[in-house]
């Protein structure tokens, strides 16, 4: 689930681990270790923050090491459990991201033949295997081992007899090799190895590599030996840095103007009046199908959904949303439907596993995500970048309105090719598009009055958030972004659907932030609004510039600049993060890292 790193070189690896294991924090972990090799292999592990175990690594000598951070599935958050595990003769170390799920019979096994278990991972049995079957070739044992586990995994080990040597392998979890000059790097994702390279060469599924500080191998998993491209990473180290914000997650929400900017780069030209994606992803898009499902989890499920909507409105397309766990066991139907899976990391398991279902089941997969390279955007047959930069917050922002973003311009290039709109109004949408930015700057410049409505409900016990049409998923969105990051319970409702049950829960301390866009549906949101306020919570209405009749209804209007249109959902969106960010801030809440969270969930 979280980080690992794997270190071959000429430097001290001890601190090269701890820095790059420092970059992987974002990911969210629980504790955090390193293995070195300097003659003797020596481990060093704690729970809590990699500081911690900073303070407790004696040794800055050794240049071949691993290291971990650790997001417990298996067994406790304790020191024993975390990350690297050791062999019996105290050779072997190995780290490990991921599940093993046939790990109870294997470690029977390994016990009955005398094997002792110092910890209660599922982990750990890879490191009796290895050492089961070592020979005197590391890539070797590592291979047989493989060949015994189910489950995933990306992991890194080392071997106290093969000073020189680093092997990586993976399954359904991110490893990348990080090339340096007479150094190389093994790591979950690019940004823990940036500062060393920007030179990358991404490991698939199944199979294995063995890196010296001057070469690297890969071997597919019958032990041929592959040659594999190099990848150039164009990111910048400061992309993935505060840039003197207080927080990554406020970074983000302001770097929203730019991220939406080169979203549309490349794709939309105003003069030809028309929208172009990638020659694969044209050709799914051109395809005969009749339905269209989304499959994706938690933020990039709203994402969808405002997606469902964009696409049914200009296409008259049936759009079915899935949760990427539900679909994979319950969702996927034979025939001719186009499945679109939105996935910021392109990692998350279960929507991995929710496109290979849809594979699986002969249908066409398209994939958005913000990062080249991941899984998903190699699995499924074609994708749409978000083009929105690294994202380290573990609250989604920028993704989400970049989500939306692409999804808008797939609707606009399903409309075109399926003759439901003219070149006149794909002109009308192309001019609204490009003036996101500027209302997006308009939006962040009002920060400062969404501070003053979030001191209003910072003490709230819980908040609602309603909606109808498109600003029904916002309303979820705007709901989870609070939990997350504030711990206040919020829900996000149909704006028709409070009175069915959840009226039961309003008090005066229950703000209800209803979004009011002048839709067809407006009179009915305030006359919700006003159902609302007769049982007694303050109101803050989200609302259109141009909106003069919502003072009258609501206590407070956070207003957005009008578009009067179906983009207004990415203004809108942009409120409901930065109010969800101020609660959190003025609650001293612990922004970019929420408890119990990780940025990227890589286990089902
Ligand atoms: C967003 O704020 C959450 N942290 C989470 O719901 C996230 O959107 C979800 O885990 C899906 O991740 P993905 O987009 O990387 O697949
Ligand atoms: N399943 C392993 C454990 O619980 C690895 C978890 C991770 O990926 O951090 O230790």
């Amino acid at each position: 689930m979280c980080g690992i790193i794997g270190y071959i070189g000429f430097r001290k690896a001890p601190s090269v681990l701890i820095k790059c294991l420092k970059r992987l924090d974002y990911r969210g972990y629980d504790s955090a270790g390193i293995g070195v090799i300097d003659e003797k292999l020596q481990v060093f592990k704690d729970v809590g923050e990699i500081a911690n175990l900073e303070k407790k690594v004696p040794i800055d000598k050794g240049t071949l090491g691993i290291g971990h951070t650790r997001w417990a599935t298996h067994g406790k958050v304790t020191k024993e459990n975390a990350h690297p595990h050791v062999c019996n003769n105290k050779k072997i170390a190995l780290v490990h991201n991921g599940i093993i799920e046939n790990f109870k019979t294997l470690r029977e096994d390994l016990e009955r033949k005398g094997y002792k278990f110092t910890s209660q991972t599922d982990t750990e049995v890879i490191v009796h295997l290895i050492d089961e079957s070592y020979n005197g070739n590391l890539e070797d044992a590592v291979f047989s081992a493989l060949k015994k586990i189910q489950g995933s995994y990306a992991l890194a080990v080392v071997h106290e007899d093969e000073p020189g040597k680093l092997v990586g392998a993976r399954r359904e979890s991110p490893l990348v090799i990080g090339i340096g000059d007479n150094e190389n790097f093994l790591a979950s994702d690019i940004p823990a190895i940036l500062s060393y390279t920007n030179r990358a060469v991404y490991l698939e599924d199944g199979e294995l590599c063995s890196l010296t500080a001057q070469s690297i191998s890969v071997f597919d998993d019958t032990k041929k030996k592959i040659e594999r491209e190099e990848t150039i990473i164009d990111w910048d180290i400061k992309d993935a840095e505060k840039s003197g914000f207080p927080h990554f997650m406020l970074k983000e929400i302001y770097e929203q103007p730019n991220a939406i900017y080169q979203t549309l780069q490349g794709r939309v030209f105003e003069r030809e009046q028309s929208i172009l994606f990638p020659e694969r992803v044209e050709k799914l898009l051109t395809a005969d199908f009749d339905s269209i499902h989304i499959v994706s989890c938690g933020t990039s499920f709203y994402a969808g959904w405002v997606g469902k909507y964009l696409i049914e409105r200009l296409t008259g397309i049936p759009v079915i949303m899935e949760l990427a766990s539900e679909f994979r066991y319950f969702g996927v139907k034979k025939g001719s439907s186009l499945v679109i899976a939105v996935t910021q990391s392109g990692e998350t398991a279960d929507t991995l596993a929710a496109i290979r279902a849809g594979k699986n089941a002969g249908c066409q997969t398209l994939v958005v995500s913000n990062v080249i390279g991941s899984t998903a955007t190699r699995i499924a047959d074609g994708f749409v970048l978000t083009q929105s930069g690294p994202e380290v917050g573990v609250a989604a922002t920028k993704t989400f309105t970049s989500q939306i973003l692409v999804l808008f311009l797939i609707a606009l290039k399903l409309a075109v090719l399926r003759n439901r709109i003219g070149l006149n109004e794909v002109y009308k949408y192309i001019l609204e598009l490009k003036a996101l930015p500027k209302q997006l700057r308009q939006v962040l410049d009002r920060s400062e009055e969404i501070v003053e409505i979030a001191n209003r409900i910072k003490g709230a016990t819980s908040v609602f958030y309603i909606g109808r049409g498109v600003n029904y998923p916002l309303s979820l969105e705007g709901a989870l972004k609070l939990k997350e990051i504030s711990y206040i319970h919020a829900e996000g409702f149909a704006a028709g659907e409070l009175k069915h049950g959840p009226f039961a829960l309003l008090t005066e301390d229950t703000p209800v932030v209803a979004i009011a866009t002048k839709d067809a549906t407006y009179a009915k949101v305030l006359a919700n609004i006003g159902e609302v306020q007769a049982r007694g919570p303050p109101v803050i209405a989200v609302a259109d510039d141009k909106d003069t009749e919502i003072e009258k209804h609501a206590d407070f209007v956070i207003r957005f600049p009008s578009n009067g249109g179906l983009l207004s959902c990415i203004p809108i969106a942009v409120i409901l993060q930065l109010l969800a960010y101020h609660v959190a801030n003025l609650r001293g809440c612990s922004i970019d890292k929420p408890r119990n969270l990780a940025k990227s969930v890589t286990v089902e």
